[in-house]
């Protein structure tokens, strides 16, 4: 192969995988009608959550957990965060002008924009049950008691 033309290749391998990431639109990011979020014992779904917060393996490159960003849950938050939720956070406005959010979409949206995943979680998934439980009830807890 000529240079020129494997360097064109590469633009368009490096192109066609950014556009596919990106999606970030309103319907992908909101929970489908007539969706239930998975049941479970809530205080297994934390527990199964800590374990989730702190897994590198989510990542695309396999090297950074939600735990890398948000030290201690203390870190790399916005004031936004020590609301209730639903409320407004930068970067669900941004990406998607969204006006409010849920925890769960949080999760998600950290799951590919933060994490660089090309999938979301699905939405009845225990994964997804138990990271925002995690979130909720122990990240958010020790967000607020440090501020
Ligand atoms: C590369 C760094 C990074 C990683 C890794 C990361 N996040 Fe985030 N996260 C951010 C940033 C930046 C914000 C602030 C967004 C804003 O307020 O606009 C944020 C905000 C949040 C919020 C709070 C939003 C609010 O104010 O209500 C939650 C919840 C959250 N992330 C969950 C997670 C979860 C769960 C994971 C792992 C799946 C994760 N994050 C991984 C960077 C990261």
């Amino acid at each position: 192969m000529k240079k020129t033309s494997l360097i064109l290749s590469l633009a368009l391998i490096v192109t066609a995988d950014s556009a596919v990431a990106a999606d970030f639109s309103k319907e992908r990011m909101t929970r489908p009608e007539g969706s239930v979020p998975f049941q479970g014992d809530r205080a297994e779904l934390v527990a199964k959550g800590e374990l989730l917060w702190n897994d590198k393996s989510l990542s695309k490159k396999g090297k950074k957990a939600c735990a890398s960003c948000h030290k201690g849950n203390t870190k790399t938050f916005k004031k936004s965060f020590a609301k209730d939720y639903p409320h407004q956070v930068k970067m669900a406005k941004s990406k998607s002008k969204m006006t409010q959010v849920d925890a769960e979409q949080m999760v998600q949206f950290c799951m590919i924009a933060a994490m660089k995943r090309d999938e979301i979680f699905a939405w009845d998934s225990e994964e997804l049950a138990a990271l925002t439980a995690y979130t909720v009830d122990v990240v958010q807890k020790d967000y607020l008691a440090a501020q």
